[in-house]
């Protein structure tokens, strides 16, 4: 089993890896041998810090050996295709993590591999990130019930939260400049599971909601339209006025990387309904969880 997407997750699926995730983290010292003597490759054709960091301790907190493979080094569909990297790599490695722009990349290799492949972000979705997403609402509040109002570019991570949230039984709100959408078919995937509000209006987004999320605007690939981008987003920005908006017992949370001054204030960064810390700490658990799941 392979884990590329919230969409092709089943609410089985993703109620076992949150169940795993809620465990590991109560009980690290619990699984220090769950998975001994295994190998697992960490590939990266884009920057990251969490990710990369937490997805190796966590392997090695579970007995894992983490390979980093750098794209430098293999040049991805450059030195050889896609497809070629995997077959090889799954000749050593009992699973493949990862980071590629073109989510096309993991749907081919998965196509001609046996072994488990997980996706540490593409241009499509951030299943992962969307793990440990809801790890940190849950220790908020019930997700069953909750709204999530997630302002700005409807991007990959955008797409994994909503698909996530609605299949966790919660309802979600986006506010995004006409023409930043989230994909039509994410949004008529997660329609069949739950409430998807769309909307221009960040303050109508947030009235309500119990979480307020956000994302960069420009996304790593998407450097040079971070200009424009910043022109269209500016009324996107969460600030002091969109966190009274939404109330007091609404929580903060970005994947980070973070660009304080655009896509959020260090005001509403630094305040008490910040959990952007918790939610990359739960970056490490979630990963252990998505191991344990397809591995254990
Ligand atoms: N949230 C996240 O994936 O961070 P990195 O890009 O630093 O891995
Ligand atoms: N949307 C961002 C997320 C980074 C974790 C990007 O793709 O760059």
């Amino acid at each position: 089993m392979s884990f590329l997407s919230i969409a092709d997750t089943t609410t089985a699926d993703l109620t076992r890896m949150l169940e795993l995730g809620t465990a590991v983290k109560s009980d690290p010292s619990g699984y220090r041998t769950a998975l001994v003597g295994r190998s697992i490759g960490l590939f990266f054709q884009k920057q990251s810090l969490r990710t990369w960091v937490s997805c190796d301790v966590a392997a090695i907190q579970l007995g894992i050996h983490p390979i980093a493979i750098r794209n430098e080094q293999t040049g991805l569909g450059v030195r050889e295709t896609p497809e070629d990297v995997g077959r090889v790599l799954e000749r050593y490695l009992d699973l493949l993590a990862m980071r590629v722009f073109d989510h096309n990349d993991l749907t081919n290799i998965d196509a001609v591999t046996d072994m488990p492949l997980v996706n540490l972000l593409s241009d499509l979705e951030h299943p992962c990130q969307a793990v440990a997403d809801l790890l940190t609402l849950a220790e908020h509040r019930p997700i069953e019930g909750s709204r999530v109002a997630y302002l700005g570019d409807g991007n990959n991570v955008c797409h994994s939260l909503i698909l996530g949230v609605v299949k966790a039984g919660g309802a979600v709100t986006v506010a995004t400049p006409s023409g930043y959408e989230p994909d039509p078919a994410v949004v008529e995937a997660a329609r069949a599971h739950g409430d998807v509000v769309l909307t221009d209006d960040p303050h109508e987004a947030v009235t309500g909601a119990d979480v307020v999320y956000t994302d960069v605007w420009a996304s790593m690939g998407q450097e040079e339209e971070a200009a424009l981008r910043r022109r269209h987003f500016a009324r996107f920005q969460v600030d002091d006025r969109i966190m009274a908006a939404a109330g007091p017992d609404a929580i903060f949370m970005h994947c980070l990387p973070a660009h304080r001054g655009e896509e959020v204030t260090d005001a509403v960064m630094e305040s008490g309904q910040s959990r952007v810390f918790d939610q990359a700490e739960n970056r490490l658990h979630a990963f252990k969880a998505v191991l344990l799941h397809l591995l254990g």
